[in-house]
């Protein structure tokens, strides 16, 4: 667009926003809620098309929402969002390869050392078998929509390895005993607490293309630079960072459906309050899970209330270790394949607290990943019913179950030393978050994505309160370039409203 557009585009805000005896001072046409993948997606493209006359604001301290690269070890590691999912169709890879930078991305390798509590070694054709499974799941989710994913994807495997390991009883056994590890990636897959939960079928499109697109040293909060321009090239930075406001908890959002004038009214915690014509909300399903029914005045309409309880929000957790130096050999991960004996008996060798699961915690320990680019961290995923009690327990009680149960899968094949570092994520207890990202349950209809979506508008249908954020979007929800894409289309609502 050029300048006198742009110009044109300010004036035209200056007229519409026309209630200048109000007391109140913090007015701007435009206000986005939570800084995150879809709150700086929709500011770099208002931006982007002439509109600068908004402002973001955030509870955290800090930009970014569920993207969070901090330095560790000899590098960064992410708390949150970590790789790109998919390349055709993805927003990510796509915005890459129009920027020349897509060697920032590198794509990993599928899991392949399988270890057995028993410390017995797993057989070849045994993992072949669970990772051909666990890829099954990946790139193709089958099943209809009143399944499970534990239901379709458990009889799948089950009647797969009756049918190649049925005549051998101890390779069946293994076999079956990897359920467990296959249930967990799927838990993690999903951000679910069972597998059970989440629906076989569901709205979202996998972008063809590697899955796993690992950011090679910055981790995923580079991407969010790019979007502002601020990198490669520093100088054509987008004028973002005075927009954004931080340790800005937003705590109502009143506004009146019938009035003529459109102008919402924004609470903050610290007491300040903002007025704006539109506010694009892009917290997380969780929060609105918890605060729906208090943020929002008048209450939001019973069909978005209910797209809130029936979709899914789950959570998996993170621990990142740092050792002296790296222990391991060329391995990518170790997967550790729970027999069912030593699962039962885990809660007696292993006393540890807590275990409000009936069944010991460590058994939710599945897997440990290498960081090619950060050579002497592991990655440890914790996944399951455990996850909220785990968040928030003292470290050394985290730890001796971490170390614990690597000692059991590998210390007849490694003499593991103790790490010097700790660092875990909280997405759950976080109430700006409460969760990793959303998911579809038995419960989740055809349209219920966009019951949530839809923004709520004026009598003269224009919108006033829009709703962004990875759970809006209808085919790539619970990632980074769903959140991005409902960044951008909310943006893109507000640009064709003003500047047709
Ligand atoms: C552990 C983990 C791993 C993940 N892995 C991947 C992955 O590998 N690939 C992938 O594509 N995706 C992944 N995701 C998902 C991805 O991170 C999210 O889908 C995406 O970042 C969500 O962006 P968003 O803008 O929708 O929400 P958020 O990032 O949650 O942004 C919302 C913002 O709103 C703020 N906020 C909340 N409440 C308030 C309030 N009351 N007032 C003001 N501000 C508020 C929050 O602090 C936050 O900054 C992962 C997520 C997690 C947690
Ligand atoms: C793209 O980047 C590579 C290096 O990563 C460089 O060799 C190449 O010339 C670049 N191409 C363009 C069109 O800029
Ligand atoms: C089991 O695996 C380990 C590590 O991969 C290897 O060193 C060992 O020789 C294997 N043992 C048997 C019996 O195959
Ligand atoms: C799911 O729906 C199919 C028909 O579409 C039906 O045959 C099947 O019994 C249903 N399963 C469950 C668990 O309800
Ligand atoms: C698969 O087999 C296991 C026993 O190995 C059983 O617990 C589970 O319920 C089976 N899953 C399905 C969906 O049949
Ligand atoms: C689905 O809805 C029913 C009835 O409201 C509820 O009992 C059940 O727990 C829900 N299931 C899921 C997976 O959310």
């Amino acid at each position: 667009m050029d300048n006198i557009l742009k110009y044109l585009c300010g004036i035209l805000f200056y007229l519409l926003f026309d209630e200048k005896c109000d007391i109140f001072e913090n007015k701007t046409p435009i206000i986005i809620i939570g800084a995150g993948s879809a709150g700086i997606s929709a500011a770099t493209r208002l931006l982007e098309n002439g509109i600068d006359d908004f402002l973001i604001l955030e509870a955290e301290s800090q930009i970014g929402g569920r993207i969070r690269s901090v330095e560790f070890g000899d590098g960064y590691v992410d708390l949150g969002a970590a790789s790109c999912h998919g390349q055709k169709g993805n927003i990510v890879w796509e915005k890459l390869v129009q920027m020349n930078l897509t060697n920032l991305l590198r794509h990993t390798k599928v899991p392949n050392n399988f270890f057995l509590s028993s410390g017995k070694n797993v057989s070849e054709d045994v993992s072949n078998e669970v990772v051909h499974a666990m890829l099954e799941m990946l790139h193709y989710k089958r099943g209809s929509r009143n399944e499970s994913m534990g239901l379709t994807y458990g009889k799948m495997y089950n009647d797969s390895i009756t049918e190649k390991f049925g005549n051998d009883r101890e390779k069946l056994e293994v076999a079956q005993s990897a359920l467990h590890w296959l249930a967990h990636i799927v838990m993690c897959m999903e951000g679910t607490i069972s597998w059970y939960d989440s629906r076989s079928k569901t709205s979202y499109q996998v972008c063809e293309g590697h899955q796993e697109l690992i950011w090679k040293g910055a981790g995923y909060g580079i991407f969010l630079d790019i979007l502002m321009g601020k990198y490669p090239d520093q100088r054509v930075q987008l004028p973002i960072d005075e927009k954004i406001l931080l340790n800005k908890e937003v705590t109502k959002v009143s506004w009146s459906p019938t009035a003529t004038k459109k102008r919402v009214e924004i609470s903050c915690l610290d007491g300040s309050i903002y007025i704006a014509r539109h506010v694009i909300f892009t917290p997380s399903l969780g929060v609105l899970k918890e605060r729906a029914e208090d943020l929002f005045v008048p209450r939001l309409p019973e069909n978005k209330m209910a797209a809130i309880e029936n979709i899914g929000m789950g959570a998996t957790m993170k621990v990142y270790l740092q050792y002296p130096s790296r222990w391991w050999r060329d391995e990518v991960s170790f997967n550790f394949v729970w027999g069912e004996d030593d699962k039962r008996d885990a809660m007696n060798v292993f006393p540890g607290q807590p275990s409000p699961i009936g069944e010991s915690w460590i058994t939710r320990l599945y897997s440990v990943e290498m960081l090619k680019e950060n050579p002497r961290v592991l990655l440890v995923w914790i996944t399951g019913d455990i996850v909220d009690v785990l968040e928030t327990i003292d470290d050394d009680i985290l730890l001796s179950g971490i170390e614990f149960t690597m000692n059991k899968f590998l210390g007849h094949i490694y003499d593991i030393p103790k790490p010097e570092k700790i660092l875990r994520s909280t997405w759950y207890s976080n109430p700006n978050f409460r969760g990793t990202y959303s998911y579809q349950t038995l419960n989740t209809t055809d349209h219920i994505i966009t019951d949530l979506m839809e923004p709520l508008r004026s009598s003269d249908g224009s919108p006033v309160i829009q709703f962004a954020g990875e759970a809006t979007s209808p085919q790539h929800f619970s990632t980074v370039h769903g959140a991005i894409e409902s960044g951008y289309r909310e943006a893109d609502r507000l640009i064709e409203m003003y500047t047709q």
